[in-house]
């Protein structure tokens, strides 16, 4: 069998879609494995679940490079040493709560890719659910995308879209978007792989 492309997921909390991918590349035919998850916090809920899956975990903390006065850049600088060290192929962020810098960007162009909670390129950034309802959308949804250094504007690899109801909260909208990301990031992550 050829190769499968060793892939890190980056997190800062609950790990859903993490888990999902996780599960997904258990497949023997998956064309990538799951090897490495990164969280920026040390006490994200999504880390106790990798290491129950077996897969190794390492927290770059970003409270601690604040506290230390550590820039942005020497953050992205430590991400990047772990991902290499770790022989790292592929980055899939997963409810990763930090925006990254550009020229980690451009060192993973083509390698690295978000899921984000509306069908962009509408509602883009922060609380795309609440965003959704504000305008009144009757459909929305997710989007699997490539990371380019603008926010949520790279190329869209997958969207699944899910109804909006008249009595939708942000609760409920984001519960039924989330069940649909579980479904697509797997799905997006093998396309994205198979391209490479
Ligand atoms: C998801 O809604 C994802 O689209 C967004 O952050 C949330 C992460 O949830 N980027 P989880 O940590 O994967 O459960």
């Amino acid at each position: 069998m050829a190769s499968r492309t060793r892939v890190a997921i980056l997190i800062s909390g609950r790990g859903s879609n993490m888990q999902a991918l996780i599960e997904a590349a258990r497949a023997a035919d998956y064309p990538g494995e799951v090897v490495l998850v990164v969280s920026s916090r040390g006490d994200a809920p999504g880390l106790s679940v990798a290491r129950e899956a077996g897969v190794a975990t390492v927290v770059v903390d970003h409270v601690r490079f604040r506290r230390e006065n550590r820039d942005r850049e020497a953050y992205d600088a430590e991400l990047h040493h772990e991902l290499t060290k770790a022989n790292i192929g592929f980055v899939c962020l997963a409810g990763f709560m930090r925006i990254l810098s550009d020229g980690f960007v451009r060192k993973w162009e083509g390698r690295i890719v978000n899921i984000h909670p509306s069908l962009l390129p509408a509602f883009r950034g922060l609380k795309p659910q609440a965003q959704a309802l504000a305008a009144g959308v009757k459909v929305s949804g997710c989007t699997v995308h490539y990371v380019v250094p603008e926010l949520d504007a790279g190329p869209s690899i997958a969207q699944a879209e899910v109804p909006v109801l008249p009595d939708d909260t942000e609760a409920t909208l984001s519960a039924r978007i989330l069940e649909a990301e579980h479904t697509l990031y797997p799905q997006a992550l093998k396309t994205a792989l198979s391209r490479l």
